[in-house]
């Protein structure tokens, strides 16, 4: 089993390993926590997120570098094809129903010879992720580990490696009983493929995630999306012109060669 500080050193390792140089694009970054791992191995990082308030927090947490920061809508990321060197997401995609449109994005924006780095939950079978989507990763979308690699493929993304892991969550018991969940009712193999204990007011679970690294693949276009004119987040939020800058500067255009390539899948 894993912890979060694994993750974020397994990103770390990762950049530091695929890209000699700077750029990264995290999606989805709310407070910077999956931004940091890439500044921490001396990457220039864009922390991207549609809600401004964790993005603000970030910075006055020190997780973002001022004017690195940027509200926008993942699906039509406010920056030119292929300036990236890595773009990179960490429980971000099982937010929507449909990952090809923000995978296609982040495809579009790494450069030739650059990476997509990807970060989420899963589950392992239909029993379980029945019960993921309803009592845990609540009006989210958590795949199984079959469905995970489609949308990537489909979006032209190559994916180069997959490790598999399990990470220790802690929940909160009551409100996993306000959501009507009644503990003898919880399947017995869906309490042991997950580990499923209680202790006080929490729930302890153990929950599949999968840490992916793709680059461009050879085929398919690059061509920007349309921006639309104004875009409501799930949690109302709304801007109306496509993107809010917090300040952003060009990242570095550094020339990068990518280093190996790699072939290797968990
Ligand atoms: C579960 S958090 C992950 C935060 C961070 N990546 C981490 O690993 O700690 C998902 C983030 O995605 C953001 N988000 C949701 N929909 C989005 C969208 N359409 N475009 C950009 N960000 C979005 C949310 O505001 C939230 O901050």
């Amino acid at each position: 089993m894993i912890t979060d500080a694994d993750i974020q050193a397994w990103m770390g390792d990762t950049a530091e390993r695929l890209m000699p140089c700077q750029r990264v694009l995290d999606v989805g970054a709310r407070d910077g926590s999956s931004s940091q791992p890439y500044a921490g191995v001396g990457r220039s990082v864009i922390a991207l997120d549609i809600e401004p308030a964790g993005l603000k927090r970030g910075i006055e947490k020190g997780h973002i570098r001022p004017g690195h920061a940027v509200v926008a809508h993942g699906r039509w990321l406010p920056f030119p094809d292929g300036i990236f060197d890595l773009v990179s997401s960490r429980w971000f995609l099982h937010e929507f129903p449909e990952q090809g449109p923000f995978l296609a994005e982040m495809r579009r924006v790494v450069r030739a010879g650059g990476w997509v780095v990807g970060v989420d939950f899963l589950a392992t079978n239909p029993s379980v992720q029945a019960f993921l989507n309803r009592y845990i990763f609540t009006d989210e979308y958590l795949r199984q580990r079959t469905q995970v690699l489609r949308p990537w493929a489909e979006a032209g993304l190559e994916v180069k490696e997959t490790n598999w892991r399990v990470i220790g969550l802690e929940e909160d018991a009551g409100e996993l009983r306000e959501l009507g969940a009644d503990w003898s009712e919880i399947p017995g193999a869906v309490k042991a493929e997950l580990w499923l204990r209680r202790k006080g007011n929490s729930v302890f679970l153990n929950v599949p995630v999968v840490l992916l690294v793709a680059d461009r693949g050879e085929g398919g276009s690059c061509t920007r999306p349309g921006r639309p004119q104004g875009i409501a987040s799930t949690s109302g939020f709304e801007y109306p012109n496509g993107k809010e800058v917090m300040g952003v500067r060009e990242p570095e255009n550094t020339n990068c060669k990518r280093p190996k390539v790699f072939d290797r899948r968990g």
